[in-house]
């Protein structure tokens, strides 16, 4: 949730410091603080607001030093202030530790530092590591860490410094680390987005490992402080690809890239023939399908289901990880269970796939190199590139399209039979994406009608009620207008006594069996007074009447039609929420990666 940066080399650590900061600021930015080593001394500097607050406090100060942490927070333990920011000394100024995670023994730990007279400030669970290590350091920090380590139950992404000592100790424990490997300097990050502007050259450390960075290099340990061997990664994004790109907000930016993203799913896995996935079970044995995942990516396991069901003739089940990484868990030895993830960090994503004894594992995930990523048995990647937008777009669209292939492989592998309509239909999705982001003028236009509204209902059925849900999601994320989705036949049993003339009700309809159906549940609307938004691919007469707003749609298969018609209700709550002045990539109380429960 929090996002960590450390230096050391050559060169002055500050500037690095700031600029990693302001990149990891999308996953957390309530407050922030940096700690630097001069004249074996430590200095921390932090601001409660964002890094920017820090940064021109810092202006008016001098520092020359080569070795450095830094932190930027989203709260978890204790109120966002600068007490509670990051990094966190211990009682005599000698220890500073940066923390993402949360220590669930913290409490005992901290009574029994308090009875051994360590004196804590803030309400933070990660100030007791400060604390622990001092009660351990007897001029070796790699020692003194490791045997805080062996205390801590939970989680933990940390790195340390102290003013003796010319180090860094990094470990992690189930929330993300890396480094940075420069010439003559080491960076550590908890993104890798926050160093690729300075290497390409990385290590992802595992659980359970600790780096130890000195000014000769750097080496892996584990928990029992003995050597590991690193493996060197390369970075293939490069820092062009997380710029803006001229976008207002990464959030645009994102939506706009959808049709090359939606293509880059497809590369080298869609041919007219054949779906190619190399995944490591036998789609022969495979009885049902469980999907589990969060927010954004449930609602596109929600869309997997219907998918999957139609096309591969499989059952599937869509669970809340949340809750059911908790329940009872009834695998069979056949089923396979599909975790969806943008990040591939989301704690209870990752709870889930721990806690389920399924003998297959499948990831769909954007992060190469991610925990979930590496603790799955077959992954099929989105390839989307970062995600900075705190609301998830193109990552939506792009785990769609993976659920999509997932099935027409299945069915291919099963049965022999491929739908050549679909994958035809799919050859040509992000030419159709692209028509529907070219209407972006008349969808700005149309959300300004939005602006006072308080409530608003998206409805749509099939496939497409978890493509309303997912609209509400994202205006409520990035407006604060409160939205709920529903599929279209509920609102008579229930959500109708909503409706009246400052209701807008959007519906995501598709010309079909159920379309008259559908143009009943707006009559139902219109007869109250509410208003109506259509997303559709058809315009006729008795839409015309009914609407006040229709935006039309490229016509595809019924099971694309989700992957176009979520860009408009995507633009709606952007426009909206840019239109309120709302800082939209990083809205209020919303993190980036959910790395805790
Ligand atoms: O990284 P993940 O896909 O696992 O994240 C899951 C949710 O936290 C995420 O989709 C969240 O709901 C976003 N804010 C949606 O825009």
């Amino acid at each position: 949730m929090c996002g960590i940066v450390g230096y050391l080399g050559q060169k002055q650590a500050l500037p690095f410091l700031l600029s990693g900061l302001e990149r990891l600021e999308y996953r957390g930015y309530d407050s922030a603080g940096v700690c630097l080593q001069e004249n074996q001394q430590l200095r921390i500097v932090k601001r409660k607001g964002p890094i920017k607050v820090l940064e021109a406090d810092l202006q008016s100060l001098k520092f020359n030093s080569q070795l450095g942490i830094a932190h930027t927070r989203w709260a978890t333990h204790g109120q966002p202030n600068e007490i509670n920011a990051h990094p966190h000394y211990d009682c005599q100024h000698q220890i500073a530790v940066v923390h993402n995670g949360i220590i669930e023994n913290f409490q005992a730990l901290k009574q029994l530092l308090e009875n051994e007279g360590h004196h804590l400030v803030s309400e933070t669970d990660s100030e007791i590591i400060a604390h622990l290590i001092e009660k351990f350091y007897q001029g070796n920090l790699e020692e003194a860490t490791l045997h805080a380590l062996k205390l801590l139950e939970g989680t933990y992404g940390l790195a340390v410094i102290s003013a003796q000592e010319n180090k860094i100790i990094a470990a992690r424990r189930g929330s993300p680390l890396i480094l940075g490997i420069g010439h003559d300097e080491v960076f550590i990050a908890s993104d890798v987005s926050a160093v690729v502007e300075y290497t390409k050259q990385v290590v992802y450390l595992k659980d359970g490992e600790i780096a130890v960075i000195t000014p000769q290099g750097y080496q892996l340990q584990n928990i029992d402080g003995e050597d590991l061997q690193a493996q060197i990664e390369e970075i293939k994004w490069t820092v062009d690809q997380i710029e803006k790109d001229g976008f207002k907000h990464f959030m645009l930016k994102e939506i706009f890239e959808q049709p090359q993203t939606i293509a880059n799913v497809l590369r080298g896995r869609l041919f007219s023939d054949q779906i190619k996935l190399s995944l490591h079970f036998n789609p022969r044995k495979v009885k049902k399908i469980i999907i589990t995942a969060c927010g954004t990516s449930w609602h596109s396991s929600l869309i997997g289901k219907y998918l999957i069901e139609k096309i591969a003739h499989l059952p599937v089940e869509v669970d809340y990880a949340s809750e059911f990484r908790y329940r009872e868990h009834l695998i069979n030895p056949d089923d396979l269970l599909v975790v969806i993830s943008q990040s591939g960090e989301t704690a209870d994503t990752l709870g889930a796939l721990r806690a389920i004894p399924a003998s297959e594992t499948l990831g769909i995930i954007n992060i190469v190199g991610s925990t979930i990523s590496r603790e799955v048995k077959s992954g099929i990647y989105l390839h989307a590139g970062p995600e900075i937008g705190v609301a998830s777009t193109k990552a939506f669209t792009s785990q769609v399209a993976s659920l999509i292939l997932l099935a027409l492989y299945l069915n291919k592998e099963r049965t022999g039979n491929l739908d050549l309509e679909l994958v035809k239909n799919l050859e040509d999705i992000s030419r159709q994406v692209q028509i529907v982001l070219d209407q972006a003028k008349q969808i700005k236009k149309i959300s300004q009608s939005l602006l006072s509204a308080k409530n608003l209902l998206y409805l749509g059925r099939g496939i497409n009620f978890p493509v309303a849900l997912e609209g509400a999601l994202k205006l409520k994320e990035v407006s604060y207008i409160h939205a709920e989705g529903y599929p279209a036949a509920e609102m008579k049993h229930g959500p109708i006594a909503l409706i009246d003339q400052n209701m807008f009700v959007v519906f995501i309809v598709n010309h079909g069996p159920i379309f008259e159906k559908i143009i009943s549940n707006m009559q139902e609307v219109k007869a109250r007074g509410g208003k109506i938004i259509v997303i559709c691919d058809l315009e006729n007469d008795v839409l015309k009447k009914l609407a006040d707003f229709i935006i039309l749609v490229p016509s595809t298969s019924e099971e694309l039609s989700p992957l176009i018609n979520i860009i408009p209700l995507q633009l709606l709550a952007y426009y909206v929420a840019d239109a309120k002045g709302i800082n939209v990539d990083k809205p209020r109380n919303l993190a980036k990666s959910v790395t805790v429960e």
